[in-house]
């Protein structure tokens, strides 16, 4: 393995990462790619310099991450017809943008995306006072926000551009309704707004595309979006830090290279990804969940192994994250994997991810202490479900 080489490409990471946010029911499926396709083609069409072009991409994916945390009870469209929530998700979402590996512009790009060219928008920025990033994203957000959900449906392209039109100069940029105009009389773009698999077509686009990412940034990135998936449940606001915590502590245990360790710490941050789909009501009910209610629970392992196999070069950290709930006789889900295909890597997950959970307080039991908890995960251990010598691992290190 080589050490330090990885072969990820930013692009598609945060194309991959907001897709774990646009899927949860009350949110716009894949908004923010349109965006991202939608801004890039008008900055494009502009004559935008490359280096700003590709952070206006990147900041498109993102632009909505801060509609997490307490955020995600309300729907997309309540945060946008709402002028105090419109400002907080812009505020929260630049926080966040701190602390990935991206620049100020980028920051700037999102925490002024609902500014409006009159100076009428969240923070009252005026003309070009607003930066062009934002400009742009604004219109191609508010394009997707309008009709992204009804492409399919009989969209009259001419009441499209109508309101457009009408908006120039008070709700937008006039230079960037100007270029949106143009970019819409193309046939190719309403063609690759409806093409079924959208991510070849931002593949087709992808500016910068030398930009990858080494294994230090994508821990930043793993990292704060594990704040995200523990911020979404109260129940579970630092549960993912903890299971990265003791995977790295059983991982060098277990002697690995350096690179490894670091893959295992960044599949622990992610493993509970999927949750970000899991809709509240479900994740939060007090009590016995149903049938049915459990069924869906189950789908979150799912959903982060196929969202980070989207990303070429994360495969196995994909699967090292997506097999946390498996079980080595069968009995776990969701692909009730055996002996035969689960590694020591994938147990390290799920038996950190076990030990944490049982050892955390939640709102209605106070953790378990050390002892309990591994008494319990030895049980489970001997009935054929865990390998020994993980668990002697977890011995050891706490
Ligand atoms: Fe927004
Ligand atoms: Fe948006
Ligand atoms: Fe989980």
């Amino acid at each position: 393995m080589l050490r330090d080489k990885l072969s990820i490409k930013l692009s598609e990471l945060l194309s991959a990462l907001s897709l774990a946010l646009d899927s949860a029911n009350n949110r716009i499926f894949q908004h923010s790619r349109r965006t991202a396709y939608v801004a890039f083609n008008i900055a494009k069409n502009m004559g935008i310099d490359e280096h700003i072009l590709s952070d206006i991409y990147y900041a498109s994916f993102i632009h909505d991450i801060g509609m997490t945390g307490e955020m995600t009870q309300y729907s997309i469209e309540d945060i946008h017809n709402d002028k105090k929530l419109k400002k907080e998700h812009c505020q929260a979402g630049a926080e966040i943008i701190k602390y990935l590996p991206l620049n100020e512009r980028v920051h700037d790009f999102v925490l002024y995306h609902h500014e409006e060219w009159n100076g009428k928008g969240v923070y009252g920025l005026k003309h070009d006072d607003i930066p062009i990033g934002s400009q742009i994203i604004h219109l191609a957000d508010y394009f997707d926000l309008n009709y992204g959900s009804i492409l399919n449906e009989d969209i009259n392209v001419n009441n499209i551009k109508r309101f457009f039109i009408i908006a120039k100069g008070e709700l937008f940029s006039p230079e960037a309704v100007d270029s949106f105009l143009d970019v819409m009389d193309k046939e190719k773009f309403w063609f690759d707004l409806k093409f079924y698999n959208f991510q070849q077509i931002l593949n087709t686009i992808e500016p910068n595309k030398q930009r990858e990412i080494n294994i230090g940034e994508l821990k930043k990135i793993a990292k704060a979006f594990s704040v995200l998936i523990d911020k979404k449940s109260k129940f579970t606001y630092t549960h993912s830090q903890g299971v990265a915590k003791i995977t790295k502590d059983i991982a060098e245990y277990f002697d690995y290279d350096k690179l490894v360790v670091d893959k295992l710490e960044i599949a622990a941050y992610l493993h509970d990804l999927g949750k970000l789909v899991v809709p509240n009501e479900i994740l939060e009910k007090p009590g016995k969940l149903s049938k049915e209610e459990f069924d869906i629970i189950k789908s979150h392992p799912y959903y982060t192994k196929i969202i980070l196999k989207q990303v070429k070069g994360l495969e196995i950290i994909a699967d090292w994250a997506g097999n946390h709930h498996e079980k080595l006789d069968g009995t776990g889900y969701p692909e009730k994997l055996t002996n035969n295909n689960l590694t020591r890597e994938d147990q390290i997950i799920a038996i950190a991810d076990i030990y944490q959970a049982l050892t955390e307080d939640r709102p209605y039991r106070k953790g378990l202490s050390k002892e309990e908890a591994l008494k319990i995960i030895q049980d489970i251990g001997s009935k054929n479900k865990f390998q020994q010598e993980v668990i002697n691992g977890l011995r050891e290190v706490i």
